[in-house]
């Protein structure tokens, strides 16, 4: 009985996958093969805190939408605060748009700063404007990105909330490279040019603790989109904890992202977690599911179903680990567990065939997380199941749909992250909180939806909601011709059937991790242990929290013909 509601509830956590093809509009191409990315993605159902609490769920209030219009008077002053801000900055030299924009003396600056990261040899776009020759031969295609906001990629909009991490080009910045490129982008004096900056290359954080790797994948020339369930176990000579789970992409421009799980055995109950299949394309139906899952041998030895916690580990380019300061987030890590990547994808290869290898680096902890991140979603597969897409989501063809979904909750939270999901119809989205005193908590717009770029989004600070807030998502979709990413020509008839496996759905949720509210939360930065490596320098990260635990293995087979 257990066995089956387990194996069941597994299945479940499973279906709400989708795969969608995606297309980078081809004004974008531009010649170049079109961009096919794609991205599938697991909705979490429970998270197991969240179900203990009393759920209010009262019609919004009639002070919400007033509110708005109560803050107006803030705004107009405060956007005349800006505006002299701006008028003055635009006067000191920074600011000042140069009479000759040359690449060594102006460009290179900006795009070391802002694109370098993953435009570089090595990183994790597929061509490079690290140099003056790769700037200019993308000049005309890298001044449409920036003036269009596309690139650096990041669609949230910034005055509206802030995250760490963002990466936003100035209005400045944009005008400086339109200007190189309608003057024929010269290159300026040689001497002038700043070397290139260390990025950093392996582990983002810092140095692991342990490097577990996950099977080398072979892929071949010109080949799009691979899906791949992948095991990737694990054992460790005790239980123990750790601050931060990472994973580090081996070809880092082809693989485009993962959603990773963690499977927890209880230690006598599983014998050999390294027996089994490691590698499965993505099974579409619950049926081949449920076959790999067998051969995976993810099962305990009596064949019974172990805790799987979700959603530890995701990765998409530009995302790093995010550390929290001591004392938030953090895992319970089993002796004897599995890194499930339940949905494993690689982007489009080169003309050469290659292998990737990739490893989830385990950075440990010396004490058990006192605060572990919680978290809800509401939309579709709600985590309380009464918090649906309002109204249904059913998207005529030829039609623009505006959906929403609302919660009440019932306790002070304070929120770490927060994760918008839809498809490839989808247009806006913005999520706030109506407080109870009628007062707008302000988290995410995104003015134009980027399928390819759906970020874990988290706050400088965490943001307090107070209990009996009303957290509202509103999305717009897009079914008619004019949207480029349209999956249907002509358009057609799609909804979010929930559980269903049709690469033609859509989903619409507003996906939230939060801690219970603790006093002075808010004011705690998110930001101080986030600091990429390299760009504060190696020796000023602390490792003591991190014992080494010898005799821990991570072993994966390689596969046949590895290159090592
Ligand atoms: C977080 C990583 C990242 C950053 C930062 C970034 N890009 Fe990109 N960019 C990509 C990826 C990924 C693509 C998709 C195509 C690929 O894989 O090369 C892309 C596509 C582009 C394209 C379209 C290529 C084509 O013709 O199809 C241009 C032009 C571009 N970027 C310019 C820039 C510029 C200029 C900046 C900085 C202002 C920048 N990018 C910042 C990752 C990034």
């Amino acid at each position: 009985m257990r066995k089956n509601k387990r194996s069941k509830q597994w299945a479940k956590l499973n279906l709400g996958v989708r795969k969608i093809a995606f297309q980078l509009p081809r004004a974008l191409a531009r010649g170049r093969r079109v961009v096919s990315l794609a991205l599938a993605k697991i909705p979490r159902t429970i998270s197991a805190k969240a179900t203990d609490w009393v759920i209010v769920y009262p019609d919004l209030k009639a002070g919400a939408t007033k509110s708005k219009i109560a803050i107006s008077h803030t705004f107009l002053s405060l956007l005349l605060v800006a505006v002299v801000f701006l008028f003055q900055s635009a006067c000191t030299d920074k600011n000042e748009i140069p009479e000759t924009v040359t690449y060594t003396e102006h460009i290179a600056l900006i795009y070391y700063a802002n694109c370098d990261i993953c435009h570089r040899p090595g990183g994790n776009a597929h061509f490079s404007l690290a140099s003056y020759e790769d700037a200019r031969k993308n000049g005309g295609a890298s001044a449409y990105v920036v003036k269009e906001k596309i690139m650096p990629p990041w669609p949230a909009d910034p005055h509206y909330a802030e995250f760490i991490g963002q990466r936003i080009l100035s209005d400045r910045d944009i005008k400086v490279i339109q200007k190189w490129v309608a003057e024929g982008m010269p290159e300026g004096p040689k001497d002038k040019l700043a070397p290139l900056p260390k990025y950093p290359t392996g582990s983002m954080v810092s140095t692991p603790d342990l490097r577990i790797p996950v099977p080398p994948i072979f892929l071949k020339a010109n080949s799009y989109d691979k899906f791949l369930l992948v095991k990737v176990p694990f054992q460790l000579p005790s239980d123990t904890f750790a601050s931060l789970i990472e994973f580090e992409p081996g070809r880092n421009n082809v693989v485009h992202h993962i959603n990773g799980d963690m499977v927890k055995y209880d230690f006598d109950k599983k014998k050999n977690v390294f027996a089994g299949e490691q590698v499965f394309p993505f099974p579409w139906d619950t049926t081949t599911l449920m076959q790999d899952f067998k051969q995976m041998e993810l099962s305990n030895d009596d064949g019974t179903y172990p805790v799987l916690q979700k959603s530890v580990v995701n990765y998409l380019p530009g995302v790093y680990g995010q550390k929290y300061p001591e004392g938030i987030g953090g895992y319970t890590l089993p002796r004897k567990g599995d890194f499930l990547l339940n949905d494993m994808h690689y982007g489009f290869t080169n003309k050469d065939d290659i292998w990737d290898s990739s490893y989830i680096n385990i950075f440990f902890s010396r004490t058990p997380p006192s605060r572990p991140l919680q978290e809800f979603q509401i939309g579709t597969l709600s985590s309380f199941g009464n918090a649906p897409v309002l109204p249904d989501l059913i998207i005529l063809p030829n039609t623009v749909k505006h959906v929403y979904s609302k919660f009440t909750i019932s306790k002070d939270i304070s929120i770490v992250t927060i994760n918008p999901h839809m498809h490839l119809l989808g247009k806006s989205f913005k999520a706030y909180a109506v407080q109870p005193n009628g007062d707008t908590i302000k988290l995410i717009s995104i003015p134009r939806w980027d399928f390819n770029w759906q970020y874990f989004y988290t706050f400088k600070k965490m943001v307090k909601v107070p209990a009996g807030s009303t957290i509202i998502a509103e999305g717009v979709y897009d079914n008619t011709k004019g949207n480029l990413n349209n999956p249907f020509s002509p358009p057609q008839l799609v909804t979010d059937k929930n559980g269903s496996m049709s690469a033609k759905d859509e989903m619409f949720q507003f996906i939230v991790s939060y801690l219970p509210y603790k006093e002075g939360d808010e004011n705690i930065s998110l930001e101080t242990n986030s600091t990429l490596k390299g760009a504060k320098g190696d020796e000023d990260i602390n490792l003591e929290t991190t014992p080494p635990l010898k005799g821990a293995k991570g072993v994966a087979p390689l596969a046949p013909g590895f290159p090592r």
